[in-house]
Order: C-alpha cells, then structure tokens, then sequence
C-alpha cells in the first residue's frame, strides 16, 4: 500500500488529533514525508485539520473507492478480500477476464470509480460514470456445471440485495434475472461472464460484474425513465467503499448455498416478475407471457398461448407490462 494510504489509515486509526511525529515513528517515515502524504490527501478532498499542540485530525473523507476503506468493512476471508482499484478502467469484467485467464485467484475482486465501456447483457453499455457508482467484478472458480451458471447471477442479485438494505431505508426488488429495482426504477444490474471447460462442461470460472447506481444522479435523456440511484430514491447514498465490502460479505455468506440455490427462496420473495404480465423477448421476436414462478435452477416458469414452460436467462429477456 502507498504512503499516502498508510497515513489515512493511522488517521483513521487515531479518531482524534494525532501528532505528524507520532504519525512518522509509528509509519517509519519522516515528518515531511507525512506533511507531503497530508497535502496529497487534502488535494483529493480529504479535510484533514491541524489543531495546535496536539496534530493533525480526519474531519472527512470524500466518497472515493479506496483499497483501505474497503478493507475496513470486509468481514468476508475469501471474497474480494484480494482487490485492485482504479479509477479509470474500460470494464472491469474485461479486467478480469484477463486476471482470471491469467490465474487470478477465486475471490478477487477488481474495482472501478469509472468505466469508459461499462458492458451490460446483449451488447449493451452500462452507463459508469466517475464518483458515482460502484462497478466491481469478482473473479469466482466455482465447481458448477455450465447450466447451472445462471444461479451465480441470482446469488450476486440476492446478495446486493442485502448488501444495500443493509445500509440503506430502501426495498429492493429482483427483476429476473439480473436487475435490481427501487421504487419500480433499475439501480443496479449485473453481468456474469463464464469460461467453459469444454471436456468437463464445468466452468473453468466466471467474472460476475456488479455496477450500481449510488450516489444522486442525472442520467442521460434516453435512461431517465429506467434507471435510479441509491441517492435518487433515498435520500442519502452509502458510503461506496462500505457498500463494496457489503456485497463481498454478502456474498461470502452466500457462496455455500451455490449448489443447492438455498437463496431461491428469497430471490423468489424479492421478485418483481412473479404474478405479472410481461412481454417475453427472444431474438427478434416478442410476445406476451404470464410470470408464474421462478424454480430452484433460477429458471422463469412461464404461461403463454402455447402453454407453460421454463426459460433459462440465456434464452430470453423481459419487459414489464
Ligand atoms: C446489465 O444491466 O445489463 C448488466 C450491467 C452490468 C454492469 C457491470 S458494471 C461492472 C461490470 N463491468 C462491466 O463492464 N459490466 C459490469
């Protein structure tokens, strides 16, 4: 870790003023070196003040994603407790898809304050604009046949679930199969991405990608209607730091019940399809569907024209009616 994120740490460590000389033996650095780690500190938006006699205070952080905030909240000892930051990526499943073709370890986790080419299902972009969102991408190697893949896409929807209500007054509802909705407008969605070991049929890993909407936002003409933020519905956003090492805890705690979708249950509670009209988008063509159920493969149980069947999240997406 960098200099500057070891003196935020003992600042944050210290809740009161503590002395620049106490700071340098406890850091093993020299005054000035923490007088310099300080201004740089200042200059991202850190208020760090310095009381006479008795040295410098954290009076607040800006919402910035920071490897050490992060960290702070993390209970979880597998997943995203090995992590990278940035503040620019072009997508951060990209990122680790690379990582993972490499050997990144199951749980790692890649993190992003801004995305030039967030990627969304179907080819669509995701809109990742800096400082306000939170666009994360494990790297996971579980032991799933490559069917069976679409139930990491409902963990990850349970447990972000959570992870907000944890920090927030908020309702949050599952738009089969990877959306999540406040107040019936889309915060977050999520893209899980597999590698297939073709011998096998079991997937070699999967990157699942995770951007929410947290602070208050404006977004563009043609997304107003759809999308929302954490901010936008509630009032106040989380910290995104926190929000992070949420999901990862989340997750952690739900990771177990992959093979057996013990999570069914609650993904079936939180949803907003069941019981509901929707028009059924497959290719090209579209038509109208009753929303029965959802089963414990994750898959929508649908009543139409023809009939009752069951859908995997590969084969078609919906649209409320
Ligand atoms: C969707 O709404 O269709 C899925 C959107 C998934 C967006 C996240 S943001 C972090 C990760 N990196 C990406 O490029 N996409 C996912």
């Amino acid at each position: 870790m960098s200099t500057k994120n070891d003196v935020l740490g003992a600042l944050m460590d210290a809740q009161e003023a503590i002395s620049g000389e106490r700071l340098a033996r406890r850091l093993g650095l020299s005054r000035n070196t923490v007088w310099k780690a300080i201004e740089q500190l200042r200059a991202e938006g850190y208020v760090v003040e310095a009381v006479t006699n008795r040295g410098y205070r954290l009076v607040s952080a800006p919402d910035r994603i920071r490897e050490i905030e992060i960290l702070k909240w993390t209970t979880a000892s597998g997943i995203g407790r090995r992590l990278e930051v940035h503040a620019r990526l072009d997508s951060t499943n990209l990122r680790a898809k690379q990582l993972a073709a490499q050997g990144a370890p199951h749980g790692y986790l890649v993190c992003a304050d801004s995305q030039s080419s967030g990627r969304g299902r179907y080819g669509r972009s995701f809109f990742s604009p800096e400082h306000s969102g939170v666009y994360i991408t494990y790297v996971l190697r579980p032991t799933l046949p490559a069917e069976r893949a679409v139930m990491i896409t409902s963990m990850a929807a349970v447990a972000v679930a959570r992870a907000i209500e944890k920090l927030c007054d908020a309702d949050v509802k599952i738009k089969w199969v990877n959306d999540l909705y406040i107040n019936d407008r889309k915060v977050c969605g999520i893209l899980c991405e597999a590698s297939l070991d073709f011998e096998s049929g079991m997937l070699e890993y999967a990157v699942l990608g995770i951007g929410v909407n947290v602070a208050p936002m404006v977004f563009p003409e043609e997304l107003r209607d759809i999308a929302t933020s954490i901010g936008n519905e509630c009032g106040a956003s989380p910290s995104r730091s926190r929000l992070i090492a949420e999901i990862s805890n989340e997750l952690e705690k739900l990771y177990g019940e992959l093979e057996t979708g013990g999570f069914m249950a609650e993904s079936r509670r939180r949803s907003n399809v069941i019981g509901r009209d929707v028009t059924v988008l497959r290719g090209d063509a579209r038509f109208a569907a009753h929303v029965m159920d959802i089963d414990d493969q994750g898959r929508l149980v649908i009543r139409t024209e023809s009939g009752v069947s069951r859908v995997g999240s590969g084969e078609i997406s919906i649209k409320l009616r």
